[in-house]
């Protein structure tokens, strides 16, 4: 299952909001349509909105839109993942959006059947994986980047297990890398985000895969969270990779000047459609943090796996 195609002149995605009950499509006839599917999370992660955003860009070129100025609007509907900005630079330097868009839209698989195979090398028969948010099928075109580590083991014959953390507060773990490992019959398990440090201390987890929004120098960034695994798997001895492919990658910048998105409190306050904390409560709803190089194993990529820089 594609997360998103082309079709008619429009980018029909899965609306991942709706997911996992109901398969729903959204079809962006405007690049503003797909600016509003980033911001509302209907298509999210980052290979899958820097796909999305390419195609943003070919819509805009329909429309007789100026480029520039609409791969300044992309940009700006999220700050973290540097796939963003890549395509819409790459679709910018390019001649032809729409063939631009699809060459990457194809890319975009390749790549993660690539980081699936070099990943699949550090997956033992009998490994318990644990993997936090999404960084599956749905958070690219197909196949994904860790979940592509862990398809490309079972593929190969491999016994694994997964537990997926729950990811409060937009349980995409809970969702859709639940969803995703069911559809293939690869044995999992959900967890609360505070069970991981009781996993691995307990001996029920034994390696940690994860995705990144962005790769640079001094470690990684990727969803809220992700820095608790990393520094209970630290502390447990347990090998803890990151996949990602190179268009995740800023090699100028240090990994504490990226942006942090902080999204919407309700997403906090509310769990579904249940309001959980008193009317009038603050909130902080960082969308991501930063994983130092140290607490990293390696970094699992189309081209092999690198050491943390
Ligand atoms: O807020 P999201 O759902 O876009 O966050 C997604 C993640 O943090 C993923 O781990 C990351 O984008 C890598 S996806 C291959």
């Amino acid at each position: 299952m594609k997360t998103m195609f082309w079709e008619d002149s429009q980018l029909v995605l899965i609306d991942q909001t709706k997911l996992p009950h109901e398969l729903v499509y959204y079809r962006c006839k405007t690049y503003k349509d797909v600016i509003h599917a980033i911001k509302t999370m209907k298509v999210r992660g980052a290979p899958a909105i820097g796909v999305a955003a390419a195609f943003g860009m070919a819509l805009a070129e329909l429309e007789g839109v100026d480029l520039q100025k609409a791969g300044e609007e992309i940009k700006a509907a999220r700050p973290t993942a540097v796939n963003l900005f890549w395509a819409v630079d790459r679709v910018l330097k390019s001649d032809n959006a729409l063939e631009e868009a699809l060459k990457m839209y194809d890319e975009d698989i390749e790549t993660n059947k690539a980081i699936g195979k070099h990943g699949a090398e550090v997956i033992d028969d009998g490994d318990t994986i644990l993997t936090h948010c999404n960084a599956g099928a749905l958070a690219c075109v197909d196949y994904g980047t860790a979940l592509g580590v862990i398809r490309a083991a079972f593929e190969e014959g491999k016994k694994i297990k997964v537990i997926c953390d729950e990811t409060r507060p937009f349980c995409q773990g809970a969702k859709l890398s639940v969803f995703e490992m069911q559809q293939e019959n690869i044995p999992v398990k959900l967890i609360v985000d505070n069970a991981a440090a009781r996993m691995m201390q307990t001996g029920k987890v034994n390696k940690v895969v994860v995705g990144a929004d962005r790769v640079a120098k001094g470690g990684i960034a990727n969803k809220i969270g992700t820095l608790m695994v990393a520094l209970a798997a630290k502390r447990f001895d347990v090998p803890f990779y990151v996949a990602a492919p190179k268009s995740t990658f800023d090699f100028e910048n240090s990994i504490y000047d990226t942006k942090i998105e902080e999204r919407d409190p309700n997403e906090v306050l509310y769990f579904g459609e249940c309001m959980v904390a008193p009317e009038g409560t603050e909130v902080e709803n960082p969308s991501f943090d930063i994983v130092p190089s140290d607490l990293i194993t390696g970094i699992i990529t189309e081209e092999g796996i690198l050491e943390p820089f």
